[in-house]
């Protein structure tokens, strides 16, 4: 689904990124931890195109992205949950929904949302700016749904919410997963990754350190201690 290899990148003259790679495949949950500011979001905008990439590749499903505008990005497939969310405030529930929509046949629609995240279809009439973090959360999430990805990539979608709010979140990301939808999850909570995920990777300054699976993760916990703030 997407192969990132040998990638560097940064902002202007600072590298934040050496040599990452990553890679999941289709129907799979992969996570990718580590701490603050070790490039976990640097990552996921390189893969978007937000960001040139200064060398290495980007492949989704099998065709040369590298640079490609975030538009053909999406066109071919991701959907995107940036880190705080990024709604639109001045449009309504319903309105973001809709905005940047691409219908496919069987494919995601309005109702299916709503059915997802129940709070949407009670406050669709209501704008960005009235929702709480957790409602513009699961506007995030539903928006990218309605492009019909066959990748979403979610950047940090449970923090600053309620236990409640997270716990329903990390639910409708089960669902997707039981549907077969192949996820990429950033996220800092590491026993909630074990468990929606079977492969992790762990980025420290801007490298890959180490990947594998949640048995391997699971079975050194000294690994979590290194990498992780835990
Ligand atoms: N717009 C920017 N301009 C310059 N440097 C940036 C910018 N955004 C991030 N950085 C730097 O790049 C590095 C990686 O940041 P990044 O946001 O990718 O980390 P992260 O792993 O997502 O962290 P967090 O867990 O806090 O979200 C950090 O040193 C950060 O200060
Ligand atoms: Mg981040």
């Amino acid at each position: 689904m997407v192969e990132i290899e040998a990638l560097d990148c940064g902002y202007g003259g600072a590298q934040v990124l050496f040599a990452m790679a990553l890679r999941v495949m289709p129907g799979e949950v992969v996570t990718l931890m580590g701490r603050n500011g070790m490039g976990k979001t640097t990552t996921l905008r390189a893969l978007f195109g937000l960001l040139k990439p200064k060398a290495g590749t980007i492949r989704v499903k099998g065709r040369d992205m590298t640079g490609a505008a975030p538009h053909l990005v999406a066109a071919a497939g991701l959907g995107y949950v940036p880190e705080g969310r990024q709604i639109f405030p001045r449009l309504t529930v319903e309105e973001n929904l809709v905005a940047t929509a691409r219908p496919r046949p069987e494919g995601w629609t309005l109702s299916r949302a709503y059915g997802l995240f129940p709070r949407l279809r009670e406050r669709r009439g209501n704008l960005g700016t009235e929702l709480s973090g957790g409602e513009q959360q699961m506007l995030a999430i539903a928006r990218a749904l309605m492009t019909n990805p066959d990748l979403l990539v979610l950047d940090e979608a449970t923090e600053g919410l309620a236990p409640v709010i997270r716990a329903e979140i990390w639910s409708a990301i089960a669902a997707l997963r039981a549907d077969g939808l192949a996820i990429l999850v950033v996220d800092k909570n590491l026993e909630a990754l074990l468990r929606i995920a079977e492969r992790h990777a762990v980025i420290e300054g801007g490298r890959l350190a180490w990947s594998g699976t949640t048995a391997e993760l699971r079975a050194d916990r000294t690994l979590a201690l290194r990498f992780l703030e835990v």
